[in-house]
């Protein structure tokens, strides 16, 4: 976990080491800076096979590609963990650049390869990537687990979570959340923006520390959502 807050608050053109995972071969594991919103990219790889995977790559490769290279990575996907530009804006380019498979969720209509649901998986050298579906901030948002590492986009951030209206999104959120909640509390939360007060957390704490987890009716989460602004100035939550 040091290893991986290291590469999370470099800046993304320094190349750390990959950490050690509950695998056979090294797991590949790097959260890159995307621009754009404080945005957050990622590219997930097995080590020892050279296949990897870039989850919502911004459109200039040059954030990626000393990775890539480093490691003699082979794309073999890009995934996206919603349709939002600032999550897709990088897909034509990395497709060009590596003949990759599209993957995103069926309900995504435009160009996918590989159209994935909840529960669905697909195999990264020896490791496997798992989509959760988890609609609310959009209606095809997916997280993707693979080993102890969940890429929740713009779902669950540190400390906050995914922007929604007041109704049928939200209701839809607050379930997705819930969900994500029955993952073992070591999992590791990596969020599709540096919105928090730390680039990355775990299950465990965000259920015990995220505002909006906290909230025991999905009417407390609502009234959260309504009255955020208040609430992080009198938290001092930047
Ligand atoms: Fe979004």
């Amino acid at each position: 976990m040091a290893i991986l807050r290291l590469v999370a608050t470099v800046p993304q053109s320094v190349l750390a080491a990959p950490a050690r995972c509950d695998y056979n071969s090294l797991m590949i594991f790097y959260q890159i800076d995307a621009g754009g919103d404080r945005n957050f990219a990622y590219l997930v790889g097995d080590e020892d096979a050279k296949r990897a995977a870039l989850i919502d790559p911004p459109p200039n490769s040059g954030r990626y590609m000393k990775l890539v290279e480093k490691h003699d990575l082979g794309i073999d996907y890009v995934v996206v963990t919603h349709g939002h530009g600032d999550h897709t804006w990088g897909v034509s380019e990395a497709i060009e650049r590596f003949d990759c498979k599209f993957v995103g969720h069926k309900s995504i209509a435009a160009g996918i390869d590989i159209p994935v649901g909840d529960g669905d998986t697909l195999p990264l050298g020896t490791l496997t990537m798992e989509f959760i579906y988890t609609p609310g901030h959009t209606d095809d948002a997916i997280c993707v687990l693979c080993g102890d590492k969940l890429v929740t986009g713009d779902t669950l951030f540190v400390g906050k979570v995914g922007g929604t209206d007041l109704g049928t999104g939200a209701r839809k959120e607050w379930d997705s959340l819930h969900k994500l909640m029955k993952l073992d509390p070591k999992v590791e939360v990596w969020p599709g923006h540096d919105f928090g007060v730390a680039p990355s957390s775990t299950i465990g704490h965000e259920l015990e520390s995220n505002p909006f987890l906290l909230r025991k009716t999905f009417e407390e989460f609502v009234d959260l959502k309504v009255n955020w602004l208040d609430y992080k100035r009198k938290h001092g939550i930047p």
